[in-house]
């Protein structure tokens, strides 16, 4: 159990890195990392596809595709989760081009998206960092910082914020990241 010290309050919020497919995770929203299009694509984004069924590819297609950093929600239709939050993380060119801050942009609008609606529970994936190459190591800490720091702000009514890595050497390197961004943990 992490405590998230928000101001003078302290709330038991959990962090929880496991290694799986998201599509499985019961939580009151997991984030599909998306293009600009919404209209689905390979890795995470054809996996919840999948999963949740042609409903989502229709109300996607409503939602007149999404900008880079921004976030847009949808139900969750046959996924274990009620909504699926989707992100269109950076494509990595090399980090001059903001790629940086435009994924920090994904966490924390995806926060706010939770906290509009009154979420208990989110998870993500390890966004940008397979087809959109972003490398890992960097990826997974601005993921935790963001996720910390807008807890911090205002955690709205979140109890467990849930990183689903897809590989033994991606779990270990936001494994390395936790434990330096929560020492005492
Ligand atoms: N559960 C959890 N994580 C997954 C799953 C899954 N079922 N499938 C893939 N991943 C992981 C990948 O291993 C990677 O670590 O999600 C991370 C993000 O990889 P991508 O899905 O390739 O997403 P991204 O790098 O953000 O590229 C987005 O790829 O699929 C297209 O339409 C998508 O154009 C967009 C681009």
């Amino acid at each position: 159990m992490q405590e998230i010290k928000k101001g003078d309050k302290i709330s038991t919020l959990r962090i929880e890195l496991i290694k799986g497919d998201i599509t499985k995770v019961m939580a009151d929203a997991i984030v599909n990392a998306a293009n600009s299009t919404l209209l689905g694509g390979g890795g995470v984004d054809a996996a919840i596809h999948r999963a949740a069924g042609p409903k989502l590819l229709a109300e996607c297609a409503t939602l007149k595709g999404c900008a880079t950093g921004s976030a847009k929600i949808t139900k969750g239709y046959n996924l274990p989760a009620k909504f699926v939050i989707h992100t269109v993380g950076p494509v990595w060119s090399g980090g001059k081009h903001s790629e940086e801050k435009l994924l920090a942009g994904c966490y924390s609008n995806c926060l706010s998206l939770a906290r509009e609606h009154s979420l208990e529970s989110i998870a993500f994936p390890s966004i940008s960092t397979g087809a959109y190459r972003f490398p890992i190591k960097p990826a997974s800490r601005i993921a935790l910082n963001t996720v910390k720091t807008c807890l911090e702000k205002d955690p709205g009514v979140l109890k467990k914020v849930i990183f689903v890595l897809f590989s033994d050497n991606d779990l270990a390197v936001y494994q390395e990241n936790y434990r330096d961004l929560f020492p005492e943990s």
